[in-house]
């Protein structure tokens, strides 16, 4: 059975590091000192569990009365199963009991259709980062 929770303990949290290393560093290519970075201090983790394998991650910070979703990020033998779903389903439920409505997001142009599914729109024209190319998307609860 598969289950998303938010991150409460340091073994969570080094899970959904492992998740987010196998994806975007060892697949992506992204460099680590990139993947990692100063907001993983400040941020609300999340992380997916298949019988007790962690398979999934994300994250959620707040900035100006809106929220940041990033690092959502599901390993290869686990995806087209409804899982980035339930991640942001657990994301989104999170920051619905906090004030903010406004959901931003940088989605790799891959990933765009995956989140246009959940109802978010385009706001942005392409741009790259790290070389990777990404618009910006945004979202009301
Ligand atoms: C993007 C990602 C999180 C999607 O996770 P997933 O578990 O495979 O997605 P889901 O199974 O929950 O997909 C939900 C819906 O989006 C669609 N979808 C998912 N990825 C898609 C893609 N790359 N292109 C088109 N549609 C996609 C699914 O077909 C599904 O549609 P349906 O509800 O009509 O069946 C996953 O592919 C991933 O981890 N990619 C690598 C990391 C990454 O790029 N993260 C995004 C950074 S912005």
């Amino acid at each position: 059975m598969v289950f998303a929770k938010i991150v409460e303990t340091e073994k969570e949290l080094q899970d959904a590091f492992f998740v987010r290393e196998e994806v975007f560093v060892k697949e992506q290519g992204i460099p680590r000192p990139l993947e990692k970075d100063e907001y993983d201090d400040i941020a609300t983790h999340f992380v997916a569990y298949f019988d007790h394998r962690p398979i999934a991650a994300g994250r959620v910070r707040f900035k100006d009365l809106t929220a940041i979703v990033d690092r959502v990020c599901v390993i290869p033998p686990f995806r087209r199963k409804q899982i980035g779903v339930l991640m942001m389903q657990s994301l989104e439920q999170y920051i619905q009991g906090s004030n903010i409505k406004k959901v931003k997001l940088n989605a790799q142009t891959h990933a765009i259709p995956f989140y246009e599914k959940q109802n978010y729109c385009i706001t942005s024209p392409e741009f790259l980062d790290a070389g990777v190319p990404y618009r910006a998307m945004e979202k009301v609860l």
